[in-house]
């Protein structure tokens, strides 16, 4: 778990755990002595130019089904020009790793460090995604915040696995969630995208990779993101309300709020925050102004969307105070 969290601290607690198990390691090196392969490749995998290209001699030593899961994935095919499978193998992303295999020296580069070698340097393991994934959505990652933040791809991204997404097994937002306090925190409010139930997933607004929008929102602007799954406050209208053509946000929090429809603010104090001046719209309405009769339309229920109905815009003639 540390491992999400903390990627310099990691290193450093690898580098340790890997001086230890070097220093164990010494009394059992005999038993880590190349076995001969054990036929886990089925005749398909066997076929394919991976296992001629020299996999077999890594599989002698890691013939193990959580290492050769990677021949399942997307990256053990050969069918796409471009996978490892079809170019040096395992020594596409762990590199040229001849020293490891004859004299158990550390391979060129080593991911989770999580074992016997200290994980290299996160831009020496991303540069061996990026090799091949700078196209599409990864277009972004040299100027995103993940980068500056020194996340490595592997973080997110588990090669060896049977699932063909090859994400970490706790998947998108889980992951997301395990850095992202605070909007693990606004998610568990009584208002918010369902998130956490599974419906929607923080990709749906954000595109991890970076983006050439605020927040890496997956679209250029925070409206566009909005409205590509709410079109209808889209508009055109004719009469606009000026801020909710400008920003969804705000007036609402996407995370999710303690108010009603993740209003950022609770009415009427959201509305007043910008209309003070003329007309009712500066009354509190609160204590002797609050008609017992009437029940105060401006502060229960709805309040001032009691009669301003269409806050995001009207199409009626006669809308121009969206109350219709
Ligand atoms: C002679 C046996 C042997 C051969 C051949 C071999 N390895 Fe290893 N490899 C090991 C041992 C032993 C370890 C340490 C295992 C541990 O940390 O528990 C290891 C560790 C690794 C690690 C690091 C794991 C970690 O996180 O610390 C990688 C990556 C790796 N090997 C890749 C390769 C690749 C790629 C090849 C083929 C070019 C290869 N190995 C060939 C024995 C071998
Ligand atoms: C597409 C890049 C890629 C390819 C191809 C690849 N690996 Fe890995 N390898 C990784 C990454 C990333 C990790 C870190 C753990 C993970 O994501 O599963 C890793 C981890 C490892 C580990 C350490 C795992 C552990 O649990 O200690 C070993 C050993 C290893 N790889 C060996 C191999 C061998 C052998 C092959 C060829 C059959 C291979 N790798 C092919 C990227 C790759
Ligand atoms: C030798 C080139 C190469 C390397 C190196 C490589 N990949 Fe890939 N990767 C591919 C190809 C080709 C595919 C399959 C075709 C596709 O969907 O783009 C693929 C597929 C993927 C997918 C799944 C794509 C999908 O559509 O679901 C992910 C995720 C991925 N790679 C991540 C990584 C990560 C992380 C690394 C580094 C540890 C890495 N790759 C290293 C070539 C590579
Ligand atoms: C913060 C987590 C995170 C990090 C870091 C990350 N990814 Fe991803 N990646 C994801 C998620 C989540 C998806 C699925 C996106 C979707 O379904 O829309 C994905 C999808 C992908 C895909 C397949 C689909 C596509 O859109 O192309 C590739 C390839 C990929 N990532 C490569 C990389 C590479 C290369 C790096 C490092 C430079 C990296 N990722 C770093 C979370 C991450
Ligand atoms: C419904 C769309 C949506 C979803 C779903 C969503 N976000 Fe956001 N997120 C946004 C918008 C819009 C912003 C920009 C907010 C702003 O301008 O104040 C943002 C901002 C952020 C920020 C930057 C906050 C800051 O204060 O600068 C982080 C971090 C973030 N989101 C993480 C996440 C994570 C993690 C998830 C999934 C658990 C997620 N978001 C899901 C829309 C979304
Ligand atoms: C290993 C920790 C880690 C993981 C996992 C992680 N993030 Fe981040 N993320 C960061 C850090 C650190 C930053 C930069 C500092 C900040 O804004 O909090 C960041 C920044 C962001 C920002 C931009 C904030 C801004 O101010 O522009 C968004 C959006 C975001 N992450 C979304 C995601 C999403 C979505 C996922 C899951 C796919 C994810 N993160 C997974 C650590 C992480
Ligand atoms: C991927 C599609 C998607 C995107 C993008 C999206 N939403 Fe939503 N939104 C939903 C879904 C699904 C619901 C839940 C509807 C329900 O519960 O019936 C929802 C509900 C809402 C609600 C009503 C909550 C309630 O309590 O009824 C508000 C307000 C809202 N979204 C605002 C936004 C804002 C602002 C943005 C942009 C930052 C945004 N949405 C982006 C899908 C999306
Ligand atoms: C001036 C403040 C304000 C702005 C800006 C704003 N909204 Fe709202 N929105 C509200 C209020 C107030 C409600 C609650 C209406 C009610 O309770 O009747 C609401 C309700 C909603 C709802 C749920 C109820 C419904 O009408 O479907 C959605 C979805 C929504 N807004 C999306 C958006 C989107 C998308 C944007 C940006 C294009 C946006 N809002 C901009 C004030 C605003
Ligand atoms: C971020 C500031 C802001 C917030 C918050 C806001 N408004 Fe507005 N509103 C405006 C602006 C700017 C106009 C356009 C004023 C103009 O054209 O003179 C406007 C116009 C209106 C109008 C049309 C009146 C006219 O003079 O054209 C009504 C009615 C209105 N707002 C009601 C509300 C209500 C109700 C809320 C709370 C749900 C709210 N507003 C929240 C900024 C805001
Ligand atoms: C009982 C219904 C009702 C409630 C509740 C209400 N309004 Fe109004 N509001 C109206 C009507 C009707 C008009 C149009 C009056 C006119 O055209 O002369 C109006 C006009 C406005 C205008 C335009 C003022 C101007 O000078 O042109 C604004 C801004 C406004 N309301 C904001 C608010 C805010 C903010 C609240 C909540 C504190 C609120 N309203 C609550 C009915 C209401």
């Amino acid at each position: 778990m540390f491992k999400l969290v903390a990627g310099r601290k990691v290193k450093s607690c690898a580098w340790m755990a890997a001086l230890l198990l070097v220093v164990s390691a010494a009394a059992t090196v005999p038993s880590l002595r190349p076995v001969k392969a054990q036929g886990v490749l089925s005749q398909d995998q066997q076929q394919t130019q991976l296992a001629q290209r020299g996999v077999n001699s890594c599989l002698t030593c890691h013939n193990n089904p959580s290492i050769t899961s990677v021949l399942a994935t997307p990256h053990g095919g050969n069918a796409a020009s471009g996978t490892p499978a079809a170019n040096q193998a395992c020594q596409n992303c762990h590199g040229a790793s001849a020293d490891h295999a004859s004299s158990m020296q550390a391979p060129a580069v080593v991911f989770d460090g999580g074992g016997r070698f200290p994980a290299s340097d996160v831009e020496v393991q991303n540069q061996v995604c990026l090799n091949c994934h700078q196209s599409r959505s990864t277009v972004h990652w040299a100027a995103s915040e993940h980068q500056a933040a020194d996340l490595a791809c592997a973080t997110c991204h588990t090669i060896h696995t049977s699932q063909t997404a090859m994400r970490n097994e706790l998947q998108d937002e889980g992951i997301c969630l395990t850095c992202h306090l605070e909007q693990r925190s606004q998610l568990n409010r009584r208002s918010h995208h369902p998130v956490t139930e599974g419906l929607m997933s923080c990709n749906d607004c954000h595109n991890p990779h970076g983006s050439d929008a605020v927040a890496m929102l997956s679209r250029s602007t925070v409206n566009a993101t909005c409205t590509s799954c709410h079109a209808e406050k889209r508009g055109p209208f004719l009469w606009e309300h000026q801020p909710v053509g400008e920003d969804c946000t705000t007036c609402h929090n996407p995370h999710g709020s303690t108010q009603d429809r993740m209003l950022a603010v609770r009415q009427p104090f959201l509305c007043q925050s910008c209309h003070s001046e003329v007309y009712h719209p500066s009354f509190l309405y609160s204590g002797d102004d609050i008609n017992p009769n009437a029940a105060g339309q401006s502060v229960v229920g709805s309040s001032c969307t009691n009669c301003h109905s269409v806050i995001h815009g009207s199409n009626h003639p006669s809308g121009a105070r969206l109350t219709r």
